[in-house]
């Protein structure tokens, strides 16, 4: 019987030489590259053929930018996740999408094994591993560049004594990962954490300071999710892109960030998500004027922990499921909007509403019509202030003692 191996295949050097040295080095009969189109910046065309000149025995694309758009993002966005504070997840969201559209065609084929083309340094290893596994319980896991260590010239001499295309145009001097959601870029002269980012390490968002004069959008949200864009209603996906081109215009969503990798290893990471904090800042936003205060509170505890979650791996795990019925049961009023004012690097927050708000202007003003029970303020200042007053007159007789 031939041994199939299925491979998540992005069309680079890394994954073409591994086409051909999964038959050559670990005598698989046929391979199955699975190229999968989340949104990424990248010409798929000469990917295939590439992966066919690799002896691939068959290069499938599947596009699954719109489930990334409604299941993974939708829930980072739910989420507001930020990895560390800042980092929404780019990479570590679509990683799962990738690893389960590879073992379901795996599954399909009867591959008996599923390959990924990461190094034994990064998060990413873990999460395709843990998404295979997921979907493909018992399943071998192949990860030739963990295996053997290839430098970038091995890998070219390699390609080229196979007849395997090498890109002529020069390769980018940094390690980029990108899809609807974000751009990542690491590597290069970025390893020095001093190094300024240089403007060419960009592209999907101006310098700052080429900004253009401040601008208005306005974010629809149903039940927690971005809906419209100024009124006009979107799938996430497109709504993403186009918020994406608009407030990338500003220099919004530029983050350089130092982050401790699963592994242990800190990295020097720059990223690119302008509609990612534009969003995540609106949805907080709308979320303050709708949710009670309790529910905040655990929300906002939980929120950085659904990001670990996810960055390191887990994103198909009871736990993570766990947290979104969590977030899912707060969301359900969340709808309304949320006004932006897209600026130099920045979102800036200028309005928010919803019919469902628990902000009362009645109680909250200073105004006439105020409807506040002032009586009743000092009967709950008693009580509040009980243990503090106990504990300062146990003070003072202690020091007289
Ligand atoms: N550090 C990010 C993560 O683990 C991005 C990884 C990919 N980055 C890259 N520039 N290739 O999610």
């Amino acid at each position: 019987m031939s041994k199939t191996a299925a491979l998540a295949y992005s069309g680079g050097l890394d994954t073409s030489c591994a086409i051909a040295w999964l038959k050559e080095g670990y005598g698989f009969d046929e391979v199955l590259a699975v190229l999968v189109d989340v949104g990424q910046d990248a010409d798929f065309e000469p990917a295939i053929g590439r992966g066919y000149a690799a002896g691939a025995d068959e290069v499938v694309l599947v596009d699954r930018k719109q489930e990334f758009g409604e299941e993974q993002v939708a829930k980072a966005v739910l989420a507001n996740a930020l990895y560390e504070g800042r980092y929404p997840l780019i990479s570590a969201l679509s990683r799962p999408v990738i690893a389960a559209a590879v073992a379901e065609l795996a599954l399909a084929a009867g591959a008996e094994a599923v390959v990924h083309g990461c190094t034994g340094k990064g998060n990413d290893q873990l999460r395709f591993e843990l998404a295979f596994k997921a979907h493909y319980p018992g399943v071998r896991v192949i990860a030739p560049l963990r295996d053997r260590v290839w430098t970038r010239d091995e890998e070219i001499a390699y390609a080229r004594e196979r007849g395997i295309p090498v890109e002529a145009k020069p390769a980018s001097p940094y390690s980029i990962d990108d899809n609807l959601f974000g751009r990542a870029i690491e590597a290069g002269i970025l390893e020095d954490p001093w190094v300024e980012p240089p403007e060419e390490a960009f592209a999907l968002t101006a310098a700052p300071a080429d900004a253009p004069a401040p601008a208005d959008v306005v974010v629809g949200f149903e039940s927690g999710l971005p809906v419209a864009l100024d009124g006009e209603p979107l799938p996430l996906h497109e709504l993403v892109a186009e918020l994406n081109a608009r407030a990338g215009a500003y220099g919004i969503g530029r983050i350089d960030m130092i982050e401790n990798r699963a592994i242990g290893i800190k990295s020097r990471e720059l990223y690119e998500a302008p509609a990612a904090l534009t969003l995540i800042a609106a949805h907080q936003a709308l979320e303050d004027v709708v949710l009670t205060k309790a529910e905040l509170v655990a929300k906002r505890e939980l929120e950085p922990k659904w990001a670990k979650l996810v960055y390191d791996g887990l994103w198909f795990s009871p736990a993570r499921e766990a947290y979104d019925a969590f977030f899912a049961a707060t969301q359900r009023l969340v709808t309304g909007e949320a006004r932006v004012s897209l600026q130099a690097g920045a979102p800036v927050v200028t309005g928010r509403r919803s019919e469902h708000a628990l902000y009362a202007e009645t109680l909250a003003s200073y105004g006439a019509g105020e409807t506040f029970p002032h009586d009743a303020a000092e009967g709950f200042i008693t009580i509040a202030a009980l243990e503090v007053e106990l504990a300062a007159a146990r003070e003072r007789s202690a020091a007289l003692a």
